[in-house]
């Protein structure tokens, strides 16, 4: 029996405004994984946060306000994915230790952003490492890390297995130029390093992908250790 902890990117769940089916989806095929006996999953903003940051950014509005209200958007979404679980949080925890007390009662505990500074990757792996997960899956929009940002440089390579420090520099090299490119904050690359916990980045809608890495580790991702 493992414990596991997925970040469900806001980019892969969104839609107008959620992607409801593929919610739906994703949490019948995690229900089912009888190898499983604690799941983490953590929910960004996707959309929601953007429209609502990028539109306030323009009226000049603090930054950390942004972020409070990209907090509430991770919230929001996450309140709807724990509403498709049958053994889940009804309420969203808002640290990472109330996350883990709810894990005492639940084998489903859904949450969202904690407080301003950084990203729902932060808080996937700050939970994995709390709730002693060795591994984390990184459900994003990308099937992958690769070499450059393959939606900017047509010869980019998928990455198919690399080390925490390899990964930690491209992250660094890809946060220099503009634009979120990042496949993960490197604060969290920094945590999964420290405690050992295995990062798979994958296309998170391939929903069958999740029990395949658990079950066996299979993916046509990236693995990070
Ligand atoms: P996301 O984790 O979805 O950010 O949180 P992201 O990586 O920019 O979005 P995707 O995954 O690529 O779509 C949305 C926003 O909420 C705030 C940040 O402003 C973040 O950009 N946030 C989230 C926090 O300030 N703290 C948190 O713990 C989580």
């Amino acid at each position: 029996m493992v414990r596991v902890v997925i970040s469900l990117g806001g980019s892969i769940i969104s839609d107008d405004p959620l992607n409801f089916d593929l919610i739906r989806t994703f949490v019948r095929k995690m229900e089912s994984i009888d190898n499983l006996e604690k799941l983490g999953v953590v929910v960004g903003g996707g959309k929601l946060a953007r429209a609502y940051i990028e539109k306030l950014r323009s009226f000049g509005v603090n930054e950390h306000i942004l972020d409070e209200i990209g907090i509430n958007a991770t919230r929001m979404n996450a309140l709807a994915v724990s509403s498709f679980f049958s053994d889940s949080n009804t309420k969203i925890p808002e640290t990472i230790n109330d996350a883990v007390e709810l894990m005492k009662s639940y084998r489903f505990v859904v949450m969202g952003g904690t407080e301003p500074g950084h990203t729902t990757d932060t808080v996937s792996a700050l939970f994995a490492e709390r709730m002693g997960a060795k591994l984390l899956i990184n459900g994003t929009s990308v099937d992958g890390v690769y070499t450059a940002d393959p939606r900017k440089i047509g010869n980019a390579a998928k990455i198919p297995a690399m080390s925490y420090g390899d990964a930690i520099k491209l992250a660094t090299q890809s946060s220099i130029g503009a634009g979120p490119s990042v496949f993960m904050d490197i604060t969290s690359l920094n945590i999964a390093r420290r405690s050992g916990i295995k990062v798979y980045v994958i296309d998170g809608r391939k929903t069958d992908e999740y029990r395949e890495i658990i079950d066996g580790g299979k993916t046509s991702g990236t693995v990070i250790s």
